[in-house]
């Protein structure tokens, strides 16, 4: 369930909601409206907090009875490390242990927000990164749990100076967090219940209203594509694969940005079957696409002036009499042969077709997001997605972005000596390399050889798309991870100079 918010500047021990959830910094130092409780713990909040041990680090919280001196009836303290260095994210975070801690509780009230100027914030940034760590910290997947579930929060009362722009913030903030909990939704989603069918049906459902066509290619429109690489994966499953595009053309839109997405909506490896531990989470195979449908969904919203088109394949990799064997030889939409030599690298091949029908339609930019590698977890851990590129400028562009909202990313070269590890005996170029280490690069390289002379950045997703425990605003399962940075990274286009691409 989404969050409402609403900005009040009633005084925080007269407002009216069940749990008040008050900011302390570092050396517990009281943040606004931590007078008030302290009041009514008769000045004794600060020996409250040294007997338990909670000094205002950054992830310490402590719930506190207010003895009926304020409306709320009980108020949560919760510790942001400086207020001088606190950053967007860190605020986001914050909020996130406010969701939290609320859960059995119908409203919270914060002042959160409040700290703004002390950390040197625009106002209207910190009220969207507070609404997003609050919506974002309260999500959960309780689709298929019994009983009594779900967080019981509903309305959020953000206490402040309030004003046009902290309102239009805070509707910004709950609206991307939305489409991130659609993407975390549809990613925590099993297999059996999102076939690529199922998976494009529910994208025109979501997208309806949203200024965006969805146009969706099966069966005999992806052969008279020529998506060989979309039908090649697809082959083995008894759900036929789909290619879905998406287009928000706003009136008098001068550029055109590309967005490019994963979407195996199962992975078992196909003939090169993984291991039964390596599939058990390969329902997240689709992160990619879920990111950039997510994303579109929102750009009207979020006043996004540029043209963007979205490309996203739907496939699901399965062994069977039917499905592609190691040896097989698939021709890409752009004309390529690739010979596939490990089935399990499956993503390229639809990556290939997607990246080479963006670059026929010549926008002038593309990113693609993709669970690509398991070697990109191995390289940068499974919170940071690996960036590379064949245009600085516009790699720079889409890092820029991912900072800007607090997303990890880190740049991974493509060294051009490394594509000789793809040369194929039989074909232009073979699925996995030769060679036994670099497979994030190597994949990379695979995909540079598709996205045609446009400037072209690439995400492996594979590790922060899915989260193990519970961290900050990032829910164990499917994360939504890109989702942001997209709408950031939409909303700021700037389109590269051709110049600058590096061969
Ligand atoms: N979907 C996987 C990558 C992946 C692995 C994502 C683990 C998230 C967690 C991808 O299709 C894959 O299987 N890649 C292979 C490539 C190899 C065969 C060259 C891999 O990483 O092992
Ligand atoms: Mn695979
Ligand atoms: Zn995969």
């Amino acid at each position: 369930m989404s969050l409402s918010f609403r900005a009040v500047s009633t005084p925080a021990d007269r407002v009216d909601a069940d749990l008040l959830a008050v900011p302390v910094g570092e050396g517990a130092t009281l943040g606004p409206g931590a007078d008030v409780i302290d009041d009514a713990l008769d000045g004794g909040l600060r020996a409250f907090m040294e007997k338990t041990g909670v000094e205002g680090k950054e992830g310490q919280s402590l719930v506190v009875p207010t003895r009926g001196r304020t409306r709320a009836p009980a108020a949560v303290v919760v510790g942001v490390g400086s207020f001088e260095e606190l950053s967007a994210d860190g605020l986001r975070r914050a909020a996130a242990v406010v969701a939290r801690k609320a859960k059995r509780a119908k409203s919270v009230a914060t002042t959160l927000v409040e700290l703004a100027d002390r950390a040197g914030l625009e106002r209207a940034g910190a009220a969207q990164a507070v609404a997003e760590g609050l919506s974002l910290g309260s999500y959960e997947f309780v689709r298929y749990k019994g009983g009594e579930n779900g967080s019981r929060l509903d309305r959020v009362l953000v206490i402040g100076k309030g004003g046009a722009r902290v309102k239009a913030a805070l509707d910004r903030g709950a609206t991307v967090a939305a489409a991130v909990a659609w993407a975390r939704d549809i990613v925590n989603e099993p297999s059996g219940n999102k076939s690529p069918a199922a998976f494009a049906d529910a994208t025109k459902k979501l997208l309806r209203g949203t200024g965006v066509t969805v146009k969706v290619l099966a069966g005999a429109q992806l052969e008279a594509e020529k998506l060989g690489g979309v039908l090649g994966v697809g082959q083995g499953s008894a759900n036929p694969p789909r290619f879905v595009k998406l287009t928000y053309s706003p009136e008098g839109a001068k550029r055109t940005l590309a967005l490019v997405g994963k979407g195996v909506v199962f992975d078992s490896g196909g003939l090169s079957l993984k291991t039964s531990s390596g599939m058990e989470t390969m329902k997240t195979d689709m992160s990619g696409a879920a990111a950039v449908i997510a994303a579109m969904s929102v750009l009207q919203d979020a006043g996004v002036e540029t043209r963007v088109v979205g490309y996203v394949p739907m496939v699901e990799n399965m062994p069977s009499g039917s499905a592609i064997r190691p040896g097989d030889v698939l021709t890409i939409r752009n004309g390529k042969t690739v010979e596939v030599l490990n089935t399990d690298a499956e993503g390229r091949l639809i990556l290939a077709d997607a990246l080479s029908l963006a670059a026929e339609d010549e926008p002038d930019a593309v990113v693609d997001l993709a669970t690509l590698t398991g070697a990109c977890m191995v390289a940068l851990g499974d919170k940071v997605a690996g960036l590379m590129g064949n245009d600085e400028a516009w790699v720079g562009q889409v890092q820029a972005a991912a900072d800007r909202v607090g997303e990890a990313v880190w740049p991974l070269p493509l060294p051009s000596d490394y594509r000789k590890l793809l040369d194929s005996e039989v074909a232009d170029l073979r699925n996995i390399s030769t060679g036994n280490y670099g497979g994030a690069l190597t994949a990379g390289l695979f995909l540079r050889e598709f996205a045609g002379d446009v400037p072209w950045a690439h995400l492996d997703i594979a590790g922060p798309a899915r989260a193990s425990a519970d961290d900050g605003y990032v829910v164990k399962g499917g994360t939504g991870f890109g989702v942001r940075t997209l709408v950031d990274l939409a909303a700021s286009f700037d389109a590269p100079k051709k110049a600058k691409k590096k061969k």
